[in-house]
């Protein structure tokens, strides 16, 4: 087994809902599944005043309800990792008391000096805390690439969550910020969805099979669908979600890491670095629309009230409090994305996800051409769609699905189109755990190769900025209840790919 080094993790934003949903029922699955270091420990901060005990006692329901194969005595032993500080960690007073703690705790647990910070908290309030932790002194390792003796010397990791930025500007703005206080060794931007397993398993697809490479280009593919389709609302986030909207909630972060492994070129080693430069390069491979085609290449949209699962009772998407009447936030966005290199010129790549649509479910349809001849095109039942398709189903299901054309048995010819399955749940009997989990162990070991690079990041902003500025104005003309809950998006969407000759793969 991996071992990680002894560290503190310490999360800012220790009430918030991620923390108590994801990352302590996360790190309480890490613990069950011997993933932690035995001396680890955890530190929440955050303004509210609480004991340790007070804090364990919260978190001990959103263990018991969120965390797999929930056990009293694991519990127990687990709760002796975590601890709290009250402080309001944006100002400067917070730190002389927050070092000394960190300090007594590493003496007590023998976690020699490394901290792994965790901002949890709201995205203004990241640029002040990284300053304030650069202030304090906190980050004193040098660069870690070239330590001598890495094991010797202390680490100070920073893991950041989404939202990183809110376009280009402030994306970069705060990579400048973290860069002045951290290397980039040391920084985890981190994405959830680089934690499910059939995300990671698609490198390994790719990359540990010869039969697929040679067909995985432009000759071959006719189109990729990639996916996240959620049937919840926004909820409790309606101001966040309407200053976000779906595109910068899903498709910049989530959707562009799949786009990222579905259209990368194989990295020459499996290693943080190489893997990390494939991404960057396809990032930058995305051929940025010119602002008269962006109505083309994109829809969007907005939940109505009214729909499949009947009527909403809070109302659309504009009615919502917390949302501006005329907000022109995106609740569903379907873009289609082309890549200027020799790979995948001419294969275009379509991303849609939306709230309140037909099905949960996260899915890529890589869509291969027909064969080059038919040779069965004068015998009735063939030539029709073109068979051959792989579709990767990362949630719910975990499911690779492979399509393709058989006789069916009798007198005659007559073609089927079948598929071959396989179920990781059948297969692998594998209960998945959060995703968080495993990306936090990661962290905690330093690989960073399912984590963003700074470059990727502004990579990704650059490519979906036509789509969310002045340009976009004209598909976000009408948004208003453009689709009925309940249904698979606007009208627009079906006829973005109709205009191509083709559909979208709605099946549930
Ligand atoms: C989050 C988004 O990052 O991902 C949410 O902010 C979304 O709006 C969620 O619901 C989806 O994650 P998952 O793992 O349920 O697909």
């Amino acid at each position: 087994m991996l071992t990680t080094d002894p560290c503190i993790l310490v999360i800012f934003g220790a009430s918030g809902d991620l923390t108590s949903r994801k990352l302590i029922p996360a790190m309480y699955e890490m613990h069950v599944l011997g993933q932690l270091h035995p001396s680890t420990v955890i530190l929440g901060v955050s303004r509210t005043q609480k004991t340790d005990d007070g804090w364990r006692d919260e978190l001990r329901a959103w263990v018991e309800k969120q965390a797999k194969g929930f056990d009293a005595t694991k519990w127990v032993d687990f709760a002796k990792r975590l601890f709290y500080f009250a402080g309001d960690a944006v100002k400067s007073e917070c730190y002389e008391p927050l070092q000394t703690r960190l300090a007594q705790m590493a003496e007590e647990r023998g976690t020699r000096g490394n901290l792994l910070f965790f901002l949890s908290v709201a995205e203004s309030l990241y640029e002040p805390i990284i300053e304030r932790i650069d202030e304090a002194g906190l980050v004193v390792e040098g660069k870690r690439w070239c330590s001598i003796d890495p094991a010797a010397k202390s680490w100070q990791r920073i893991i950041v969550e989404k939202p990183f930025g809110h376009d280009s500007a402030s994306a970069s703005s705060l990579n400048r910020c973290l860069g002045r206080a951290f290397e980039e060794e040391s920084i985890y931007r981190i994405d959830h969805y680089l934690g499910k397993e059939l995300v990671q398993s698609m490198l390994v697809l790719r990359f540990a099979n010869s039969i697929f490479e040679p067909i995985w280009n432009q000759q071959y593919i006719d189109h990729v669908q990639i996916t996240a389709a959620e049937t919840v609302t926004v909820g409790q986030r309606t101001a966040f979600y309407d200053q976000t909207g779906a595109i910068r909630d899903m498709i910049q972060s989530h959707l562009f890491q799949i786009l990222a492994f579905v259209a990368m070129e194989p990295p020459s080693l499996y290693t943080p670095e190489n893997v990390r430069q494939e991404k960057i390069k396809i990032i930058d491979a995305i051929a940025i629309p010119t602002a008269d085609e962006v109505a083309a290449h994109c829809a969007l949209g907005q939940f109505a009230a009214e729909g499949k699962d009947g009527a909403l009772k809070e109302g659309a998407y504009h009615e919502l409090a917390g949302v501006a009447p005329n907000s022109t936030t995106e609740t569903y966005a379907a873009i289609k994305v082309h890549f200027d290199n020799w790979r995948w010129a001419g294969t275009p790549f379509y991303i849609r996800s939306g709230k309140k649509l037909a099905a949960k479910k996260t899915e890529v349809v890589v869509q291969f051409k027909p064969p080059a001849a038919n040779l069965f095109r004068k015998v009735t039942g063939f030539g029709g769609e073109a068979p051959n398709r792989l579709v990767i189903e990362i949630a719910p299901k975990e499911r690779f699905n492979l399509r393709f054309e058989v006789k069916v048995p009798g007198f005659g010819l007559r073609g089927a189109n079948v598929d071959m399955q396989l179920d990781y749940a059948d297969r692998f009997k594998a209960d998945p755990v959060e995703a968080y989990g495993p990306l936090i162990v990661d962290a905690m070991r330093g690989d960073q190769t399912l984590f963003k690079h700074r470059i990727e990041v502004e990579g990704a902003w650059n490519a979906v900025m036509p789509f969310l500025d002045e340009r976009s104005a004209v598909a976000r003309a009408g948004i208003h209840a453009n689709y009925a809950c309940g249904s698979w998006g606007p009208k627009s969407a079906d006829e973005l790919l109709a205009r191509d000759g083709r559909a979208w793969r709605n099946e549930a």
